[in-house]
């Protein structure tokens, strides 16, 4: 057969399309981790601790291994010993959250202490739920203050501390302070699918079928844990309901592979949503202070931006809420510090955007409340802060459009006929205000494999171990495949998910799409310097790989993020204190957005994020026991149907010549600044400043004096 190429008529990036497995997913023909079927399945079920410190004493397997159809229960005392000493391909210590059943020490309440496998899962739950587990039990400490003894400097992706000028003269020689602190809870990402893996061993080689933000992290961690050589790990994971940060490597697949390997038959192991609660990590509460000092014209002199966070005892996770202070504004004294404190408390991990969620509704609270002091409208405020060069870093901007967002945001939400004054404006029992913020997060990429092979009936197959957690992601890359290889995407397969495609950056920091899409259009490159028209394509096809390590250690070391301005209308009833979010509107500087269908969708989740950030998520610990009281979605307030209006999403040009692919990153950007926007709002409605998230009605009440 020859080549019969056809010619894609028009682009395919940049027009909306339907996502290409989507008909799958809503007939069900797509199965996810949970729902695939193997023979001779067995079932796990995790036992977690009910004490939030101390030792296990005993746990009482014998009884429970009569029970009816258990095969095993897995702890301290028989598990497979792990390596544990490793630094793995994202930078990171394994968390020994996840590699589970290593010692009798109890660190926090919902640690995994034992692993009942049954022959169907009703059979291990009612085992796990028998397993009498006897504890000593130790005092336990879960107070997270911002002066708490144990709060020292984070080491953790970036630096601790960032320090220019001198921050106290400028504060005094300020004609405009603001020092006020803002604090934000304990968040949980809850993605609607729940973490589920299954194990089996084949012919020497271990096999998970899983759901994950990236396979290839997965095998690196699962090889490092287990001693293996990392090719006779494959790891599956071709649709994930939703991730948001918490799916990396939990301590389900790690159990699952010890009682695979212990019961030679595949094990699944799925977390339920309580246990979610403290084994899929979470967002830590902060308490940040903010210190700003300008100007009389707005202008910073000093900007001091000092965040604490809570992580675990046994792993220090750091939610570097301080970090966005450093690329976004900046003053002739800069200072910035991440601190941690550990307590007993399960370790928080990566959560949509972390650091820059809970970052920038201090610092975007902040700069509003500067405007307010200075007499200057807000947007004019950020624009006049613009840095020309990155604030810490010294480093050039790729392309910093975030004015070109304020302005188009500004006319199409209808800003300039906004009256500065607040607590004015009634609707029947109603208070109505408007509220602004910028958003940024960073548009990095990182290396990635992938292989295009052309068929002998002129389609394409890419293969590449991306991940599709719900974004869009396979989509994107099939049009992105399409233009780089000039044929319509309808001839055009992207299959993903399977570490067999070689190695590939995970779904997670906005990085994705950006650096897949490099390996593919290098792929397409060269499979196209290949063909020749006419030629003859075998029946196994031509493939072509490609490897963009090189190209990734050759870009140019700049300032490269994604901007948005986020805007909110919000509507207060003093008497109730019910806060309802009327319209928002973000407008974004993201690069070449690679399918405006998905990628409205992407940025509307965000800002979705940010109202529930605003005025609903927040878990509350009890200090007598160490967990979250109401582990579960009805305890757990999310923004729902009712709470989310009319919500606009739309870009501007973000070209950037100098980048080879000028795709930035939409995952995070868009609940930056989310909850800021709608916290001025409520300031611009009530005159009242709520510095301390979630903005619940009975604290609109108190802070209104209101309060029966
Ligand atoms: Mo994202 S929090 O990097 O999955």
């Amino acid at each position: 057969m020859t080549t019969t190429v056809q010619k894609a008529a028009v682009r395919a990036v940049g027009t909306g399309h339907v996502r290409v497995e989507g008909r799958d997913k809503v007939t069900g023909a797509a199965r996810y981790a949970g729902d695939i079927p193997f023979t001779e399945l067995a079932y796990g079920w995790l036992v977690l601790s009910t004490v939030a410190r101390g030792r296990i004493r005993d746990i009482a397997s014998a009884p429970v291994l009569e029970m009816p159809g258990v095969l095993a229960v897995l702890d301290h005392r028989n598990a497979p010993r792990l390596k544990t000493d490793f630094v793995g391909m994202m930078g990171t210590r394994p968390d020994p959250t996840c590699a589970v059943f290593q010692g009798d020490t109890v660190p926090h309440l919902g640690w995994p202490v034992a692993l009942v496998v049954a022959e169907t899962p009703e059979q291990a739950r009612e085992a796990a739920e028998a397993l009498a587990v006897e504890y000593e039990t130790l005092p336990h400490d879960i107070e997270f203050t911002g002066d708490h003894p144990d709060s020292r400097p984070a080491d953790g992706r970036m630096p601790g501390v960032t320090d220019k000028g001198d921050l106290q003269a400028e504060l005094t020689a300020s004609a405009v302070v603001v020092d006020e602190e803002y604090t934000t809870p304990e968040e949980h990402h809850h993605p609607m699918e729940p973490h589920a893996a299954t194990a089996r061993w084949e012919d020497g080689r271990l096999e998970v079928v899983d759901s994950n933000q990236g396979t290839s992290w997965v095998v690196s961690e699962l090889a490092n844990l287990f001693s293996l050589d990392p090719a006779s790990v494959r790891v599956r994971s071709e649709h994930v309901g939703g991730g948001f940060g918490s799916k990396g490597v939990r301590a389900h697949q790690v159990a699952a592979v010890m009682a695979a390997t212990v019961l030679h038959r595949p094990v699944r192991v799925a977390l339920t949503r309580p246990q979610m609660f403290a084994l899929a990590g979470h967002r830590s509460p902060t308490i940040q202070r903010i210190r700003l000092g300008a100007y009389a014209d707005g202008r910073l002199r000093a900007l001091d931006h000092r965040s604490v966070s809570r992580t675990a005892t046994v792993y220090e996770f750091v939610e570097a809420s301080a970090g966005v202070a450093r690329v976004m504004y900046d003053a002739d004294a800069h200072h910035t510090e991440n601190r941690v404190v550990r307590l007993d408390v399960p370790s928080p991990t990566f959560m949509r955007g972390p650091g820059e969620a809970p970052g920038s509704f201090a610092l975007e609270s902040a700069l509003d409340e500067l405007a307010e002091k200075c007499g200057i409208d807000p947007i004019e405020l950020r624009l006049r802060n613009e840095p020309g060069r990155g604030p810490v870093s010294g480093l050039p901007f790729a392309s910093r459009n975030l004015r070109a967002c304020f302005e188009e945001g500004a006319r199409r939400f209808g800003w300039a006929e906004r009256d500065p004054r607040p607590g004015v404006r009634r609707e029947g029992r109603w208070l109505l205000g408007t509220g602004t913020a910028a958003a940024s997060f960073p548009a990095g990429a990182a290396p990635s494999t992938a292989a295009i092979t052309a068929e002998p009936d002129g389609r394409f197959t890419v293969r590449i171990s991306a991940a599709d957690i719900g974004t869009g992601a396979r989509t994107a890359l099939t049009l992105v495949a399409a233009d780089a290889l000039d044929v319509p995407p309808e001839q055009v397969t992207v299959l993903i998910g399977d570490s067999e495609f070689g190695f590939a950056m995970i779904a997670g920091g906005s990085m994705g799409t950006r650096s897949w899409s490099m390996a593919v259009i290098a792929a397409a490159r060269d499979l196209r310097e290949r063909l020749v028209p006419g030629m003859a394509i075998p029946p196994e096809g031509i493939t072509v790989r490609s490897d963009t390590t090189a190209q990734i250690a050759a870009l140019a070391r700049m300032e490269r993020h994604s901007y948005g301005a986020q805007f909110a209308e919000v509507a207060v009833d003093p008497a109730t204190g019910e806060v309802r979010v009327r319209r928002m509107l973000g407008m974004f500087a993201a690069g070449r957005i690679v399918n405006p269908l998905t990628a409205r969708s992407q940025f509307t989740g965000g800002m979705i994020w940010g109202i529930s950030m605003a005025l609903h998520e927040e878990a509350v610990r009890d200090p007598a026991f160490g967990g979250p009281v109401g582990a579960d979605l009805a305890g757990y307030h999310v923004a729902t149907h009712a709470d989310v209006p009319r919500i606009e999403a739309d870009w501007v040009d973000d070209t950037d010549p100098d980048d080879p692919v000028g795709i930035k990153g939409i995952g995070e950007v868009g609940i930056v600044g989310a909850a800021a926007a709608i916290a001025n709002a409520v300031w611009h409605a009530t005159g009242i400043r709520h510095r301390r998230l979630p903005i619940r009605p009975d604290r609109v009440l108190t802070a209104a004096g209101t309060d029966a």
